[in-house]
């Protein structure tokens, strides 16, 4: 297995073409998405002991999130197609992604939004690159529900999960993982929301693993918000709570697909509370260096919480995939920070403030 692929990056549909659906060559739209490291955390081990963490940081694809390589190839499936427009229901992300990717092709993107629950750098995203934004006042599922309709009636491509395009592109960060490993890991830790990325990321493993490319596959741990956890619960939640606002959705449209990488896998799909995902989320910037959103800290807190558990055990394996930056939410690392020191511009009170 090639460990890492020499020269420029060229997205994740010309790096894994032979993984993904056919495609024409001048209808690939990209933004270089993929490519996303796999970084070796070491400060939590007096809370993880002797496990080996890697943190997939989707954040640093080019919208700030992993949605951007499942947009790469709905988008271009859809130009392919010949369509003009596409739509999407989203907590933030996808219309992020989608605005993005429909700005590059020449499309018209509308992103229906639940009021008051999208992040501020999502919002800004979705309305900087162009998008019809519509701000519906009810939940994310409501706005999905819509969606669903609307690409039925009207001539418009829905780019959310539910299209089959978005879960191939999403493989491709599973394909990422076990080409900087060399090997599966033990464990792999997701926050879930609409459950189409732990869905995506079992069948990147199950294809790898059936092309010989690794020999064992992952545990698939996922992990809801305590507020908003309908694949826990078994049954829909109808107002679902949680300040992760990214998986604040309840009743995923991949709901099956997250209980098939359960069972297949032999992993679990559990939830954290949102104290809990907020101390992953100040640990993994304070410790790590990394600035993930607060949805995407449900992954460690999951692995915080089955190491306490006694599931894991020293020598394992474990990748976190931290789904989204930090920089999408900036309210609420400001509301859960430490606040910024008020003082004159004089030596003394700084030098006080600084503490020698
Ligand atoms: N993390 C982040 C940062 C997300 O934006 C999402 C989903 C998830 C995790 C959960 O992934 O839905 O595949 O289980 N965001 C969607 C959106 C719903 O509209 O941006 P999932």
């Amino acid at each position: 297995m090639e460990l890492l692929r020499k020269g420029l990056w060229r997205g994740i549909i010309n790096e894994f073409r032979e993984h993904l659906p056919e495609i024409r060559d001048d209808a690939i739209v990209t933004l270089k998405e993929g490519n996303t490291p796999l970084i070796e955390a070491r400060g939590l081990k007096d809370i993880l002991g002797e496990v080996r963490l890697l943190l997939k940081f989707e954040g640093l694809n080019p919208t700030g999130s992993f949605k951007d390589r499942g947009m790469t190839l709905a988008v271009s499936k859809a130009k392919e197609g010949g369509g003009k427009a596409v739509i999407c229901a989203s907590t933030g992300n996808t219309s992020a992604s989608a605005a993005a990717y429909a700005a590059k092709a020449g499309m018209k993107a509308y992103v229906l939004v639940p009021e008051g629950s999208v992040a501020l750098g999502k919002l800004s995203q979705a309305m900087i690159h162009g998008a019809c934004v519509i701000e519906v006042r009810g939940s994310f599922d409501e706005a999905l529900a819509m969606v669903k309709e609307i690409t039925k009636r009207y001539p418009v491509t829905m780019v959310n999960s539910l299209n089959p395009f978005r879960i191939e592109g999403q493989k491709t960060a599973a394909f990422e993982v076990c080409e900087h490993l060399g090997h599966a890991p033990t464990y792999h830790f997701l926050p879930v929301g609409n459950a189409g990325n732990i869905t995506a990321y079992w069948k990147g493993y199950k294809e790898y693993r059936d092309k010989g490319m690794v020999s064992s596959l992952p545990k698939m741990m996922g992990f809801q918000a305590e507020g908003a956890a309908p694949i826990v619960l078994g049954r829909p939640v109808a107002n679902p709570t949680t300040v992760a606002t990214a998986i604040k959705i309840g009743d995923p449209a991949s709901w099956q697909g997250a209980l098939q990488a359960k069972q297949e896998s032999g992993g679990t799909i559990d939830m954290v509370s949102d104290a809990e995902i907020l101390d992953a989320y100040r640990l993994v910037a304070s410790r790590e260096g990394i600035f993930c959103e607060p949805a995407s800290a449900a992954s460690i807190a999951g692995a915080i919480k089955m190491k306490r558990h006694g599931v894991l055990k020293d020598g394992d394996t474990i990748v976190c995939t931290l789904t989204g930056h930090g920089l999408k939410d900036p309210d609420t690392a400001i509301d859960t920070s430490t606040k910024p020191v008020r003082v004159s511009a004089n030596m003394g009170e700084i030098i006080d403030v600084m503490g020698f």
